[in-house]
């Protein structure tokens, strides 16, 4: 990648019209592959709790966890802006509390911002995170820490009164200082409007084509899942098949003696060998009982 992407970098694509690509990792390869590529902003998503761990959900994911892994992705992350999940219940309880895991997201993990799920409740929160020079990425809609309350991973804002309330969290959020919002599993005309009325970036997944920008989990994206696939995904490869068909031919040439090839193969040189096949025999005795 060319440039460094900042939150300037964004806001500036927005203005200009310009598309955002937002994608998750979870590693440091990943993270230098999408990076070289361009992708603009690579997230530490805590659906790594599903895709990475086989978890569920994403509750079980701790800030722990978070951390070693959004240190992967930032190593790897070569011009690309690093944002990290906020984990369940490390930024709900207090702004303080908000406030030193945000921290540990940025000192340890090196990410460039962090992101957390909610409305107008978490604007406070955002408030205190972005007074402290912590650029923060809201997420709104389908918040899946919260997958408990609405019964199931469920498209939200399907009534006039729901989609308005989802706008007013939005304007919440821009207010108190977010750089950006995610809308996951939204209707698409609820997502285009709250996209049209906001000053800052937002980034859909679900949301139909009106968001300034995009992101899919990386998982469901490359193909890297034997599970459930979204049905907002579009599977760019298929890397699942790409994985078993080598494993296949890997224990096919096993099985057969092909596998190592005289190219995978060192040798001893030919006076070594000869000293190593005098001293084998001077040693005596035969294969151990
Ligand atoms: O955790 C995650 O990957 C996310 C995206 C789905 C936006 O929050």
């Amino acid at each position: 990648m060319a440039r460094t992407v900042t939150v300037r970098t964004l806001a500036n694509m927005k203005r200009a019209g310009e598309k955002i690509a937002m994608l998750t990792a979870y590693d440091y390869p990943t993270a230098k592959l999408l990076s070289e590529a361009g992708v603009h902003v690579l997230l530490v998503g805590d659906s790594l709790g599903m895709v990475v761990q086989g978890q569920p959900t994403t509750v079980p994911v701790t800030l722990d966890h978070m951390v070693y892994h959004a240190s992967l992705v930032s190593r790897g992350a070569e011009g690309a802006m690093v944002v990290a999940d906020l984990p369940f219940l490390t930024y709900q309880v207090s702004a303080e509390e908000a406030l030193r895991s945000a921290g540990r997201l940025m000192q340890e993990g090196g990410a460039h911002g962090v992101k957390l799920e909610g409305g107008r409740e978490m604007a406070k929160t955002v408030r205190r995170l972005v007074d402290a020079g912590i650029p923060v990425m809201g997420h709104i809609g389908l918040t899946p820490q919260s997958v408990h309350t609405f019964g199931g991973f469920t498209v939200q804002g399907k009534t006039a009164d729901r989609a308005l309330e989802m706008m007013e969290d939005a304007l919440a959020l821009e207010e108190a200082g977010a750089f950006s919002i995610v809308l996951e599993a939204v209707p698409a005309e609820v997502a285009a409007e709250i996209t049209h009325r906001l000053s800052i970036p937002t980034i859909g997944i679900g949301a139909g084509p009106d968001c300034d920008g995009q992101v899919l989990v990386f998982h469901d994206f490359i193909g890297y899942t034997s599970g459930y696939i979204p049905k907002h995904n579009k599977r760019y490869a298929d890397l699942a098949s790409v994985i078993r068909d080598a494993a296949r031919q890997y224990i096919e040439e096993v099985a057969q003696g092909v596998f190592p090839g005289e190219e995978q193969t060192v040798h001893l040189q030919d006076g070594e060998l000869r000293l190593f096949q005098s001293m084998v025999a001077r040693h005596g005795g035969g294969p151990r009982e």
